[in-house]
């Protein structure tokens, strides 16, 4: 399966949010090899686009959940209150809320469990800096932030997980990383993943990349076996260039069936 995950950030309100929901569900009408899509808009839109998505095949994310399970921590979201919102994914440790909010992994972590408990689908962001990599550590970086994922125990049993690879100096920058890049760090993630959890089924980990995907590149990506599918950010939010999004990974879908 292909997924694609528009994460809509600040940049939409509610009007413009259900529009957009109802242009992806139309983009998605008749056809019949379709990607999984989720949209993530901001909180205040999650009820309104709710009303669009339930009984659609789209799913509703949120871009962030609090990582106590209730209680005080305001201007936070809890995990209870996006599941009676009919939420069924969360991004989680994104780098903008890493890099300019302080977000730790222990704090992601926690959401993670918490996420896990209530069964919402985490989307967990990792990524180097353009530093990291000049300096060669952009692997070790990846590493270490996947591993800080695992650090408590959780009990996934078949609950799925998806990881996204977001190289920070990749986002909102136009530059995205080439394709084989993200294949190469796709499979160090793959692979530090089975060597923690070794439950974890082949089809229960996605692996998806970020970071200036378009309509222009986005078959590029999908394309390889080893990109799950891409999380969008400003291209998400312009319906013509997420219905191509859509179209390269149902096209994408499509040359796979016909090889098997
Ligand atoms: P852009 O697609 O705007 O580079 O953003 C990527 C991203 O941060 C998605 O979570």
């Amino acid at each position: 399966m292909k997924t694609i995950i528009g994460n809509w950030k600040m940049n939409v309100g509610v009007r413009e949010s259900v529009a957009l929901a109802r242009g992806v569900l139309y983009a998605l009408r008749g056809k019949s090899v379709v990607p999984e899509v989720v949209i993530c808009p901001s909180f205040i839109a999650l009820s309104e686009v709710r009303k669009i998505t339930a009984k659609s095949r789209i799913a509703l994310g949120s871009q962030n959940s609090g990582f106590l399970e209730t209680g005080a921590l305001t201007g936070e979201i809890s995990v209870r209150q996006l599941e009676e919102l009919g939420v069924s994914h969360v991004i989680l440790g994104h780098s903008e809320r890493r890099q300019l909010l302080g977000e730790t992994n222990e704090m992601i972590q926690k959401k993670l469990a918490l996420a896990v408990k209530h069964q919402l689908i985490p989307i967990l962001c990792v990524g180097e800096t353009r530093e990291e990599r000049e300096q060669g550590k952009a692997k070790e970086v990846v590493i270490a932030q996947v591993k800080a994922m695992f650090a408590e125990k959780i009990s996934f049993k078949k609950f799925p997980l998806f990881f996204a690879y977001e190289p920070i100096w990749a986002i909102g920058t136009g530059k995205a990383a080439t394709p084989a890049d993200a294949v190469e760090m796709h499979q160090v993630i793959r692979q530090t993943i089975k060597e923690l959890v070794p439950s974890f089924s082949e089809k229960q980990v996605s692996i998806l990349y970020g970071g200036s995907i378009d309509s222009k590149n986005a078959y590029a990506f999908l394309r390889e076996q080893e990109v799950d599918g891409v999380l969008v950010g400003g291209a998400s939010v312009k319906l013509s260039q997420m219905r191509e999004i859509i179209d390269a990974a149902s096209d994408a879908l499509e040359s796979t069936l016909s090889l098997t």
